[in-house]
């Protein structure tokens, strides 16, 4: 595993409820996710944002979460289980290089990257991936950690998003973030 990708024992810890004070999900997926959707979560962790989507798109959307570890995906589902989400959360394993998420092409609505872009060995390829998965009008919510991410590193990542045919627009206010909203045109 790459050293810049956040090890899986600190998944309980990003997914402790208490984070909701600094961070709360159903404030930040608000504007962005809602019933019937299918939203695509790259990069879920133990699924602090991924079990809110769920609430959010009913038992019409589903939530495709994609993450690297399978000890981060082995957590997610037993916390959905445990909401009584897991019939619309479903999980997949990454492998580094590609989300392996063709068959959604042209089927996602959002795309929740959330404080994981910067993990990946590659932006400007994840953006072309993402890119072909989502609808037409579809948007991804964008989020880095302000310190981790600078906020050149974040620009060049906007590029690279630009680059793949995505149109930025801004994002929410997110605590200790940079945010941005990006479009498929
Ligand atoms: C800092 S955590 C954020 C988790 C979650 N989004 C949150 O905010 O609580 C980053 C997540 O991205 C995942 N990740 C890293 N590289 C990845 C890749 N190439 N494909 C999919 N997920 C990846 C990590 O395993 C980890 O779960």
């Amino acid at each position: 595993m790459s050293p810049r990708v956040c090890p899986w024992w600190l998944g309980p810890l990003l997914a402790n409820p208490l984070r909701k004070l600094l961070q709360d999900p159903a404030a930040i997926l608000g504007p962005y996710v809602r019933e019937g959707m299918t939203v695509l979560e790259p990069g879920p962790g133990m699924g602090f944002f991924t079990l809110e989507a769920a609430r959010r798109v009913g038992p019409r959307g589903r939530v495709v979460a994609v993450d690297v570890q399978p000890r981060m995906l082995e957590g997610l589902r037993r916390r959905a289980t445990r909401a009584g989400l897991a019939d619309r959360v479903e999980t997949r394993a990454a492998r580094a290089e590609s989300l392996g998420v063709e068959d959604l092409a042209g089927k996602v609505d959002v795309v929740l990257a959330l404080l994981m872009v910067h993990e990946l060995p590659d932006a400007a390829r994840f953006f072309a991936e993402v890119h072909p998965a989502l609808a037409p009008g579809g948007k991804v919510l964008f989020v880095e950690p302000r310190g981790h991410v600078t906020p050149a590193a974040f620009e060049e990542s906007l590029a690279a998003a630009e680059r793949a045919g995505l149109r930025r627009g801004p994002g929410p206010k997110v605590w200790r973030s940079l945010t941005a909203v990006l479009e498929r045109a």
